[in-house]
């Protein structure tokens, strides 16, 4: 199963549509996140499993207990290949989704949001949060794992911590990747497919090095070979 995860970071659900079609079901993974989705709704969800994608319904649930479950199984009803939640809703709320998701036929994977890479070490001062960044993203990362979660999304330069802390058994999804002669757009601290998939992360979020490119086929061939997943 390919690694990859393409976010379908558009705004109208047309060519979103049509870059899904053009790289094919086979080849990757599929990312919808909030401004997708807020425009097209779960339609263009429906159609994509339809098709036969497998789809990231990234909409980051955090609520009280029973409305992220409620929300968690709305999305396993679309047919979704994984969702996440923030790890900041707490014990209650994680298990209450993984309770949720586990009476489902085909639970979508389940993974949880550490400490979101925008935030730096003022910004979780000012909302209560003490210790630094990586003690942080540990504590969290930990709790959904004992939680029962799937996995967690984490920077590439967590995957080595955070692989150390949960052990092998747990998902980690890395995006801020991009290939080695590519721009880093706004993304402050980068790291090449291969290198995040070295130091032990299972998904490769990528966006613009594939959806900005002249040609999105080749881009995406040529992480592939970059992986020696062709
Ligand atoms: O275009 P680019 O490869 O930077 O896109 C990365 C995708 O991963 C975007 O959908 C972005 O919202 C998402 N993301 C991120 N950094 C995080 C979490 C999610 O770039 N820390």
């Amino acid at each position: 199963m390919s690694p990859l995860i393409i976010a379908l970071d558009f705004a109208q659900p047309e060519p979103a549509l049509a870059l899904a079609k053009l790289l094919g079901p086979e080849r990757c993974h599929f990312k919808i996140g909030k401004e997708l989705f807020t425009r097209s709704g779960p339609a263009l969800v429906e159609e994509m499993v339809e098709q036969g994608f497998d789809v990231f319904l990234d909409l980051k649930y955090h609520d009280i207990p029973n409305t992220v479950a409620q929300a968690c199984l709305a999305a396993a009803d679309l047919g979704v290949w994984m969702i996440n939640v923030h790890a900041l809703g707490g014990r209650k709320m994680l298990l209450a989704a993984r309770e949720a998701l586990d009476k489902c036929s085909k639970p979508p994977l389940l993974v949880a949001v550490t400490i979101l890479t925008s935030l730096e070490r003022v910004d979780l001062y000012g909302v209560g949060l003490h210790g630094t960044l990586e003690d942080n993203v540990l504590r969290l990362a930990r709790l959904s794992h004992a939680c029962s979660l799937d996995g967690v999304v984490c920077s590439p330069h967590e995957i080595a911590a955070v692989r150390q802390a949960v052990g092998t058994d747990f998902k980690l999804v890395t995006p801020g990747i991009r290939p080695a002669s590519h721009p880093q757009n706004d993304q402050k601290r980068v790291m090449t497919p291969a290198q995040a998939l070295k130091l032990g992360a299972n998904y490769l979020v990528i966006g613009r090095p594939v959806t900005a490119a002249p040609n999105p086929l080749q881009a995406l061939l040529e992480i592939e070979a970059s992986i020696g997943a062709t």
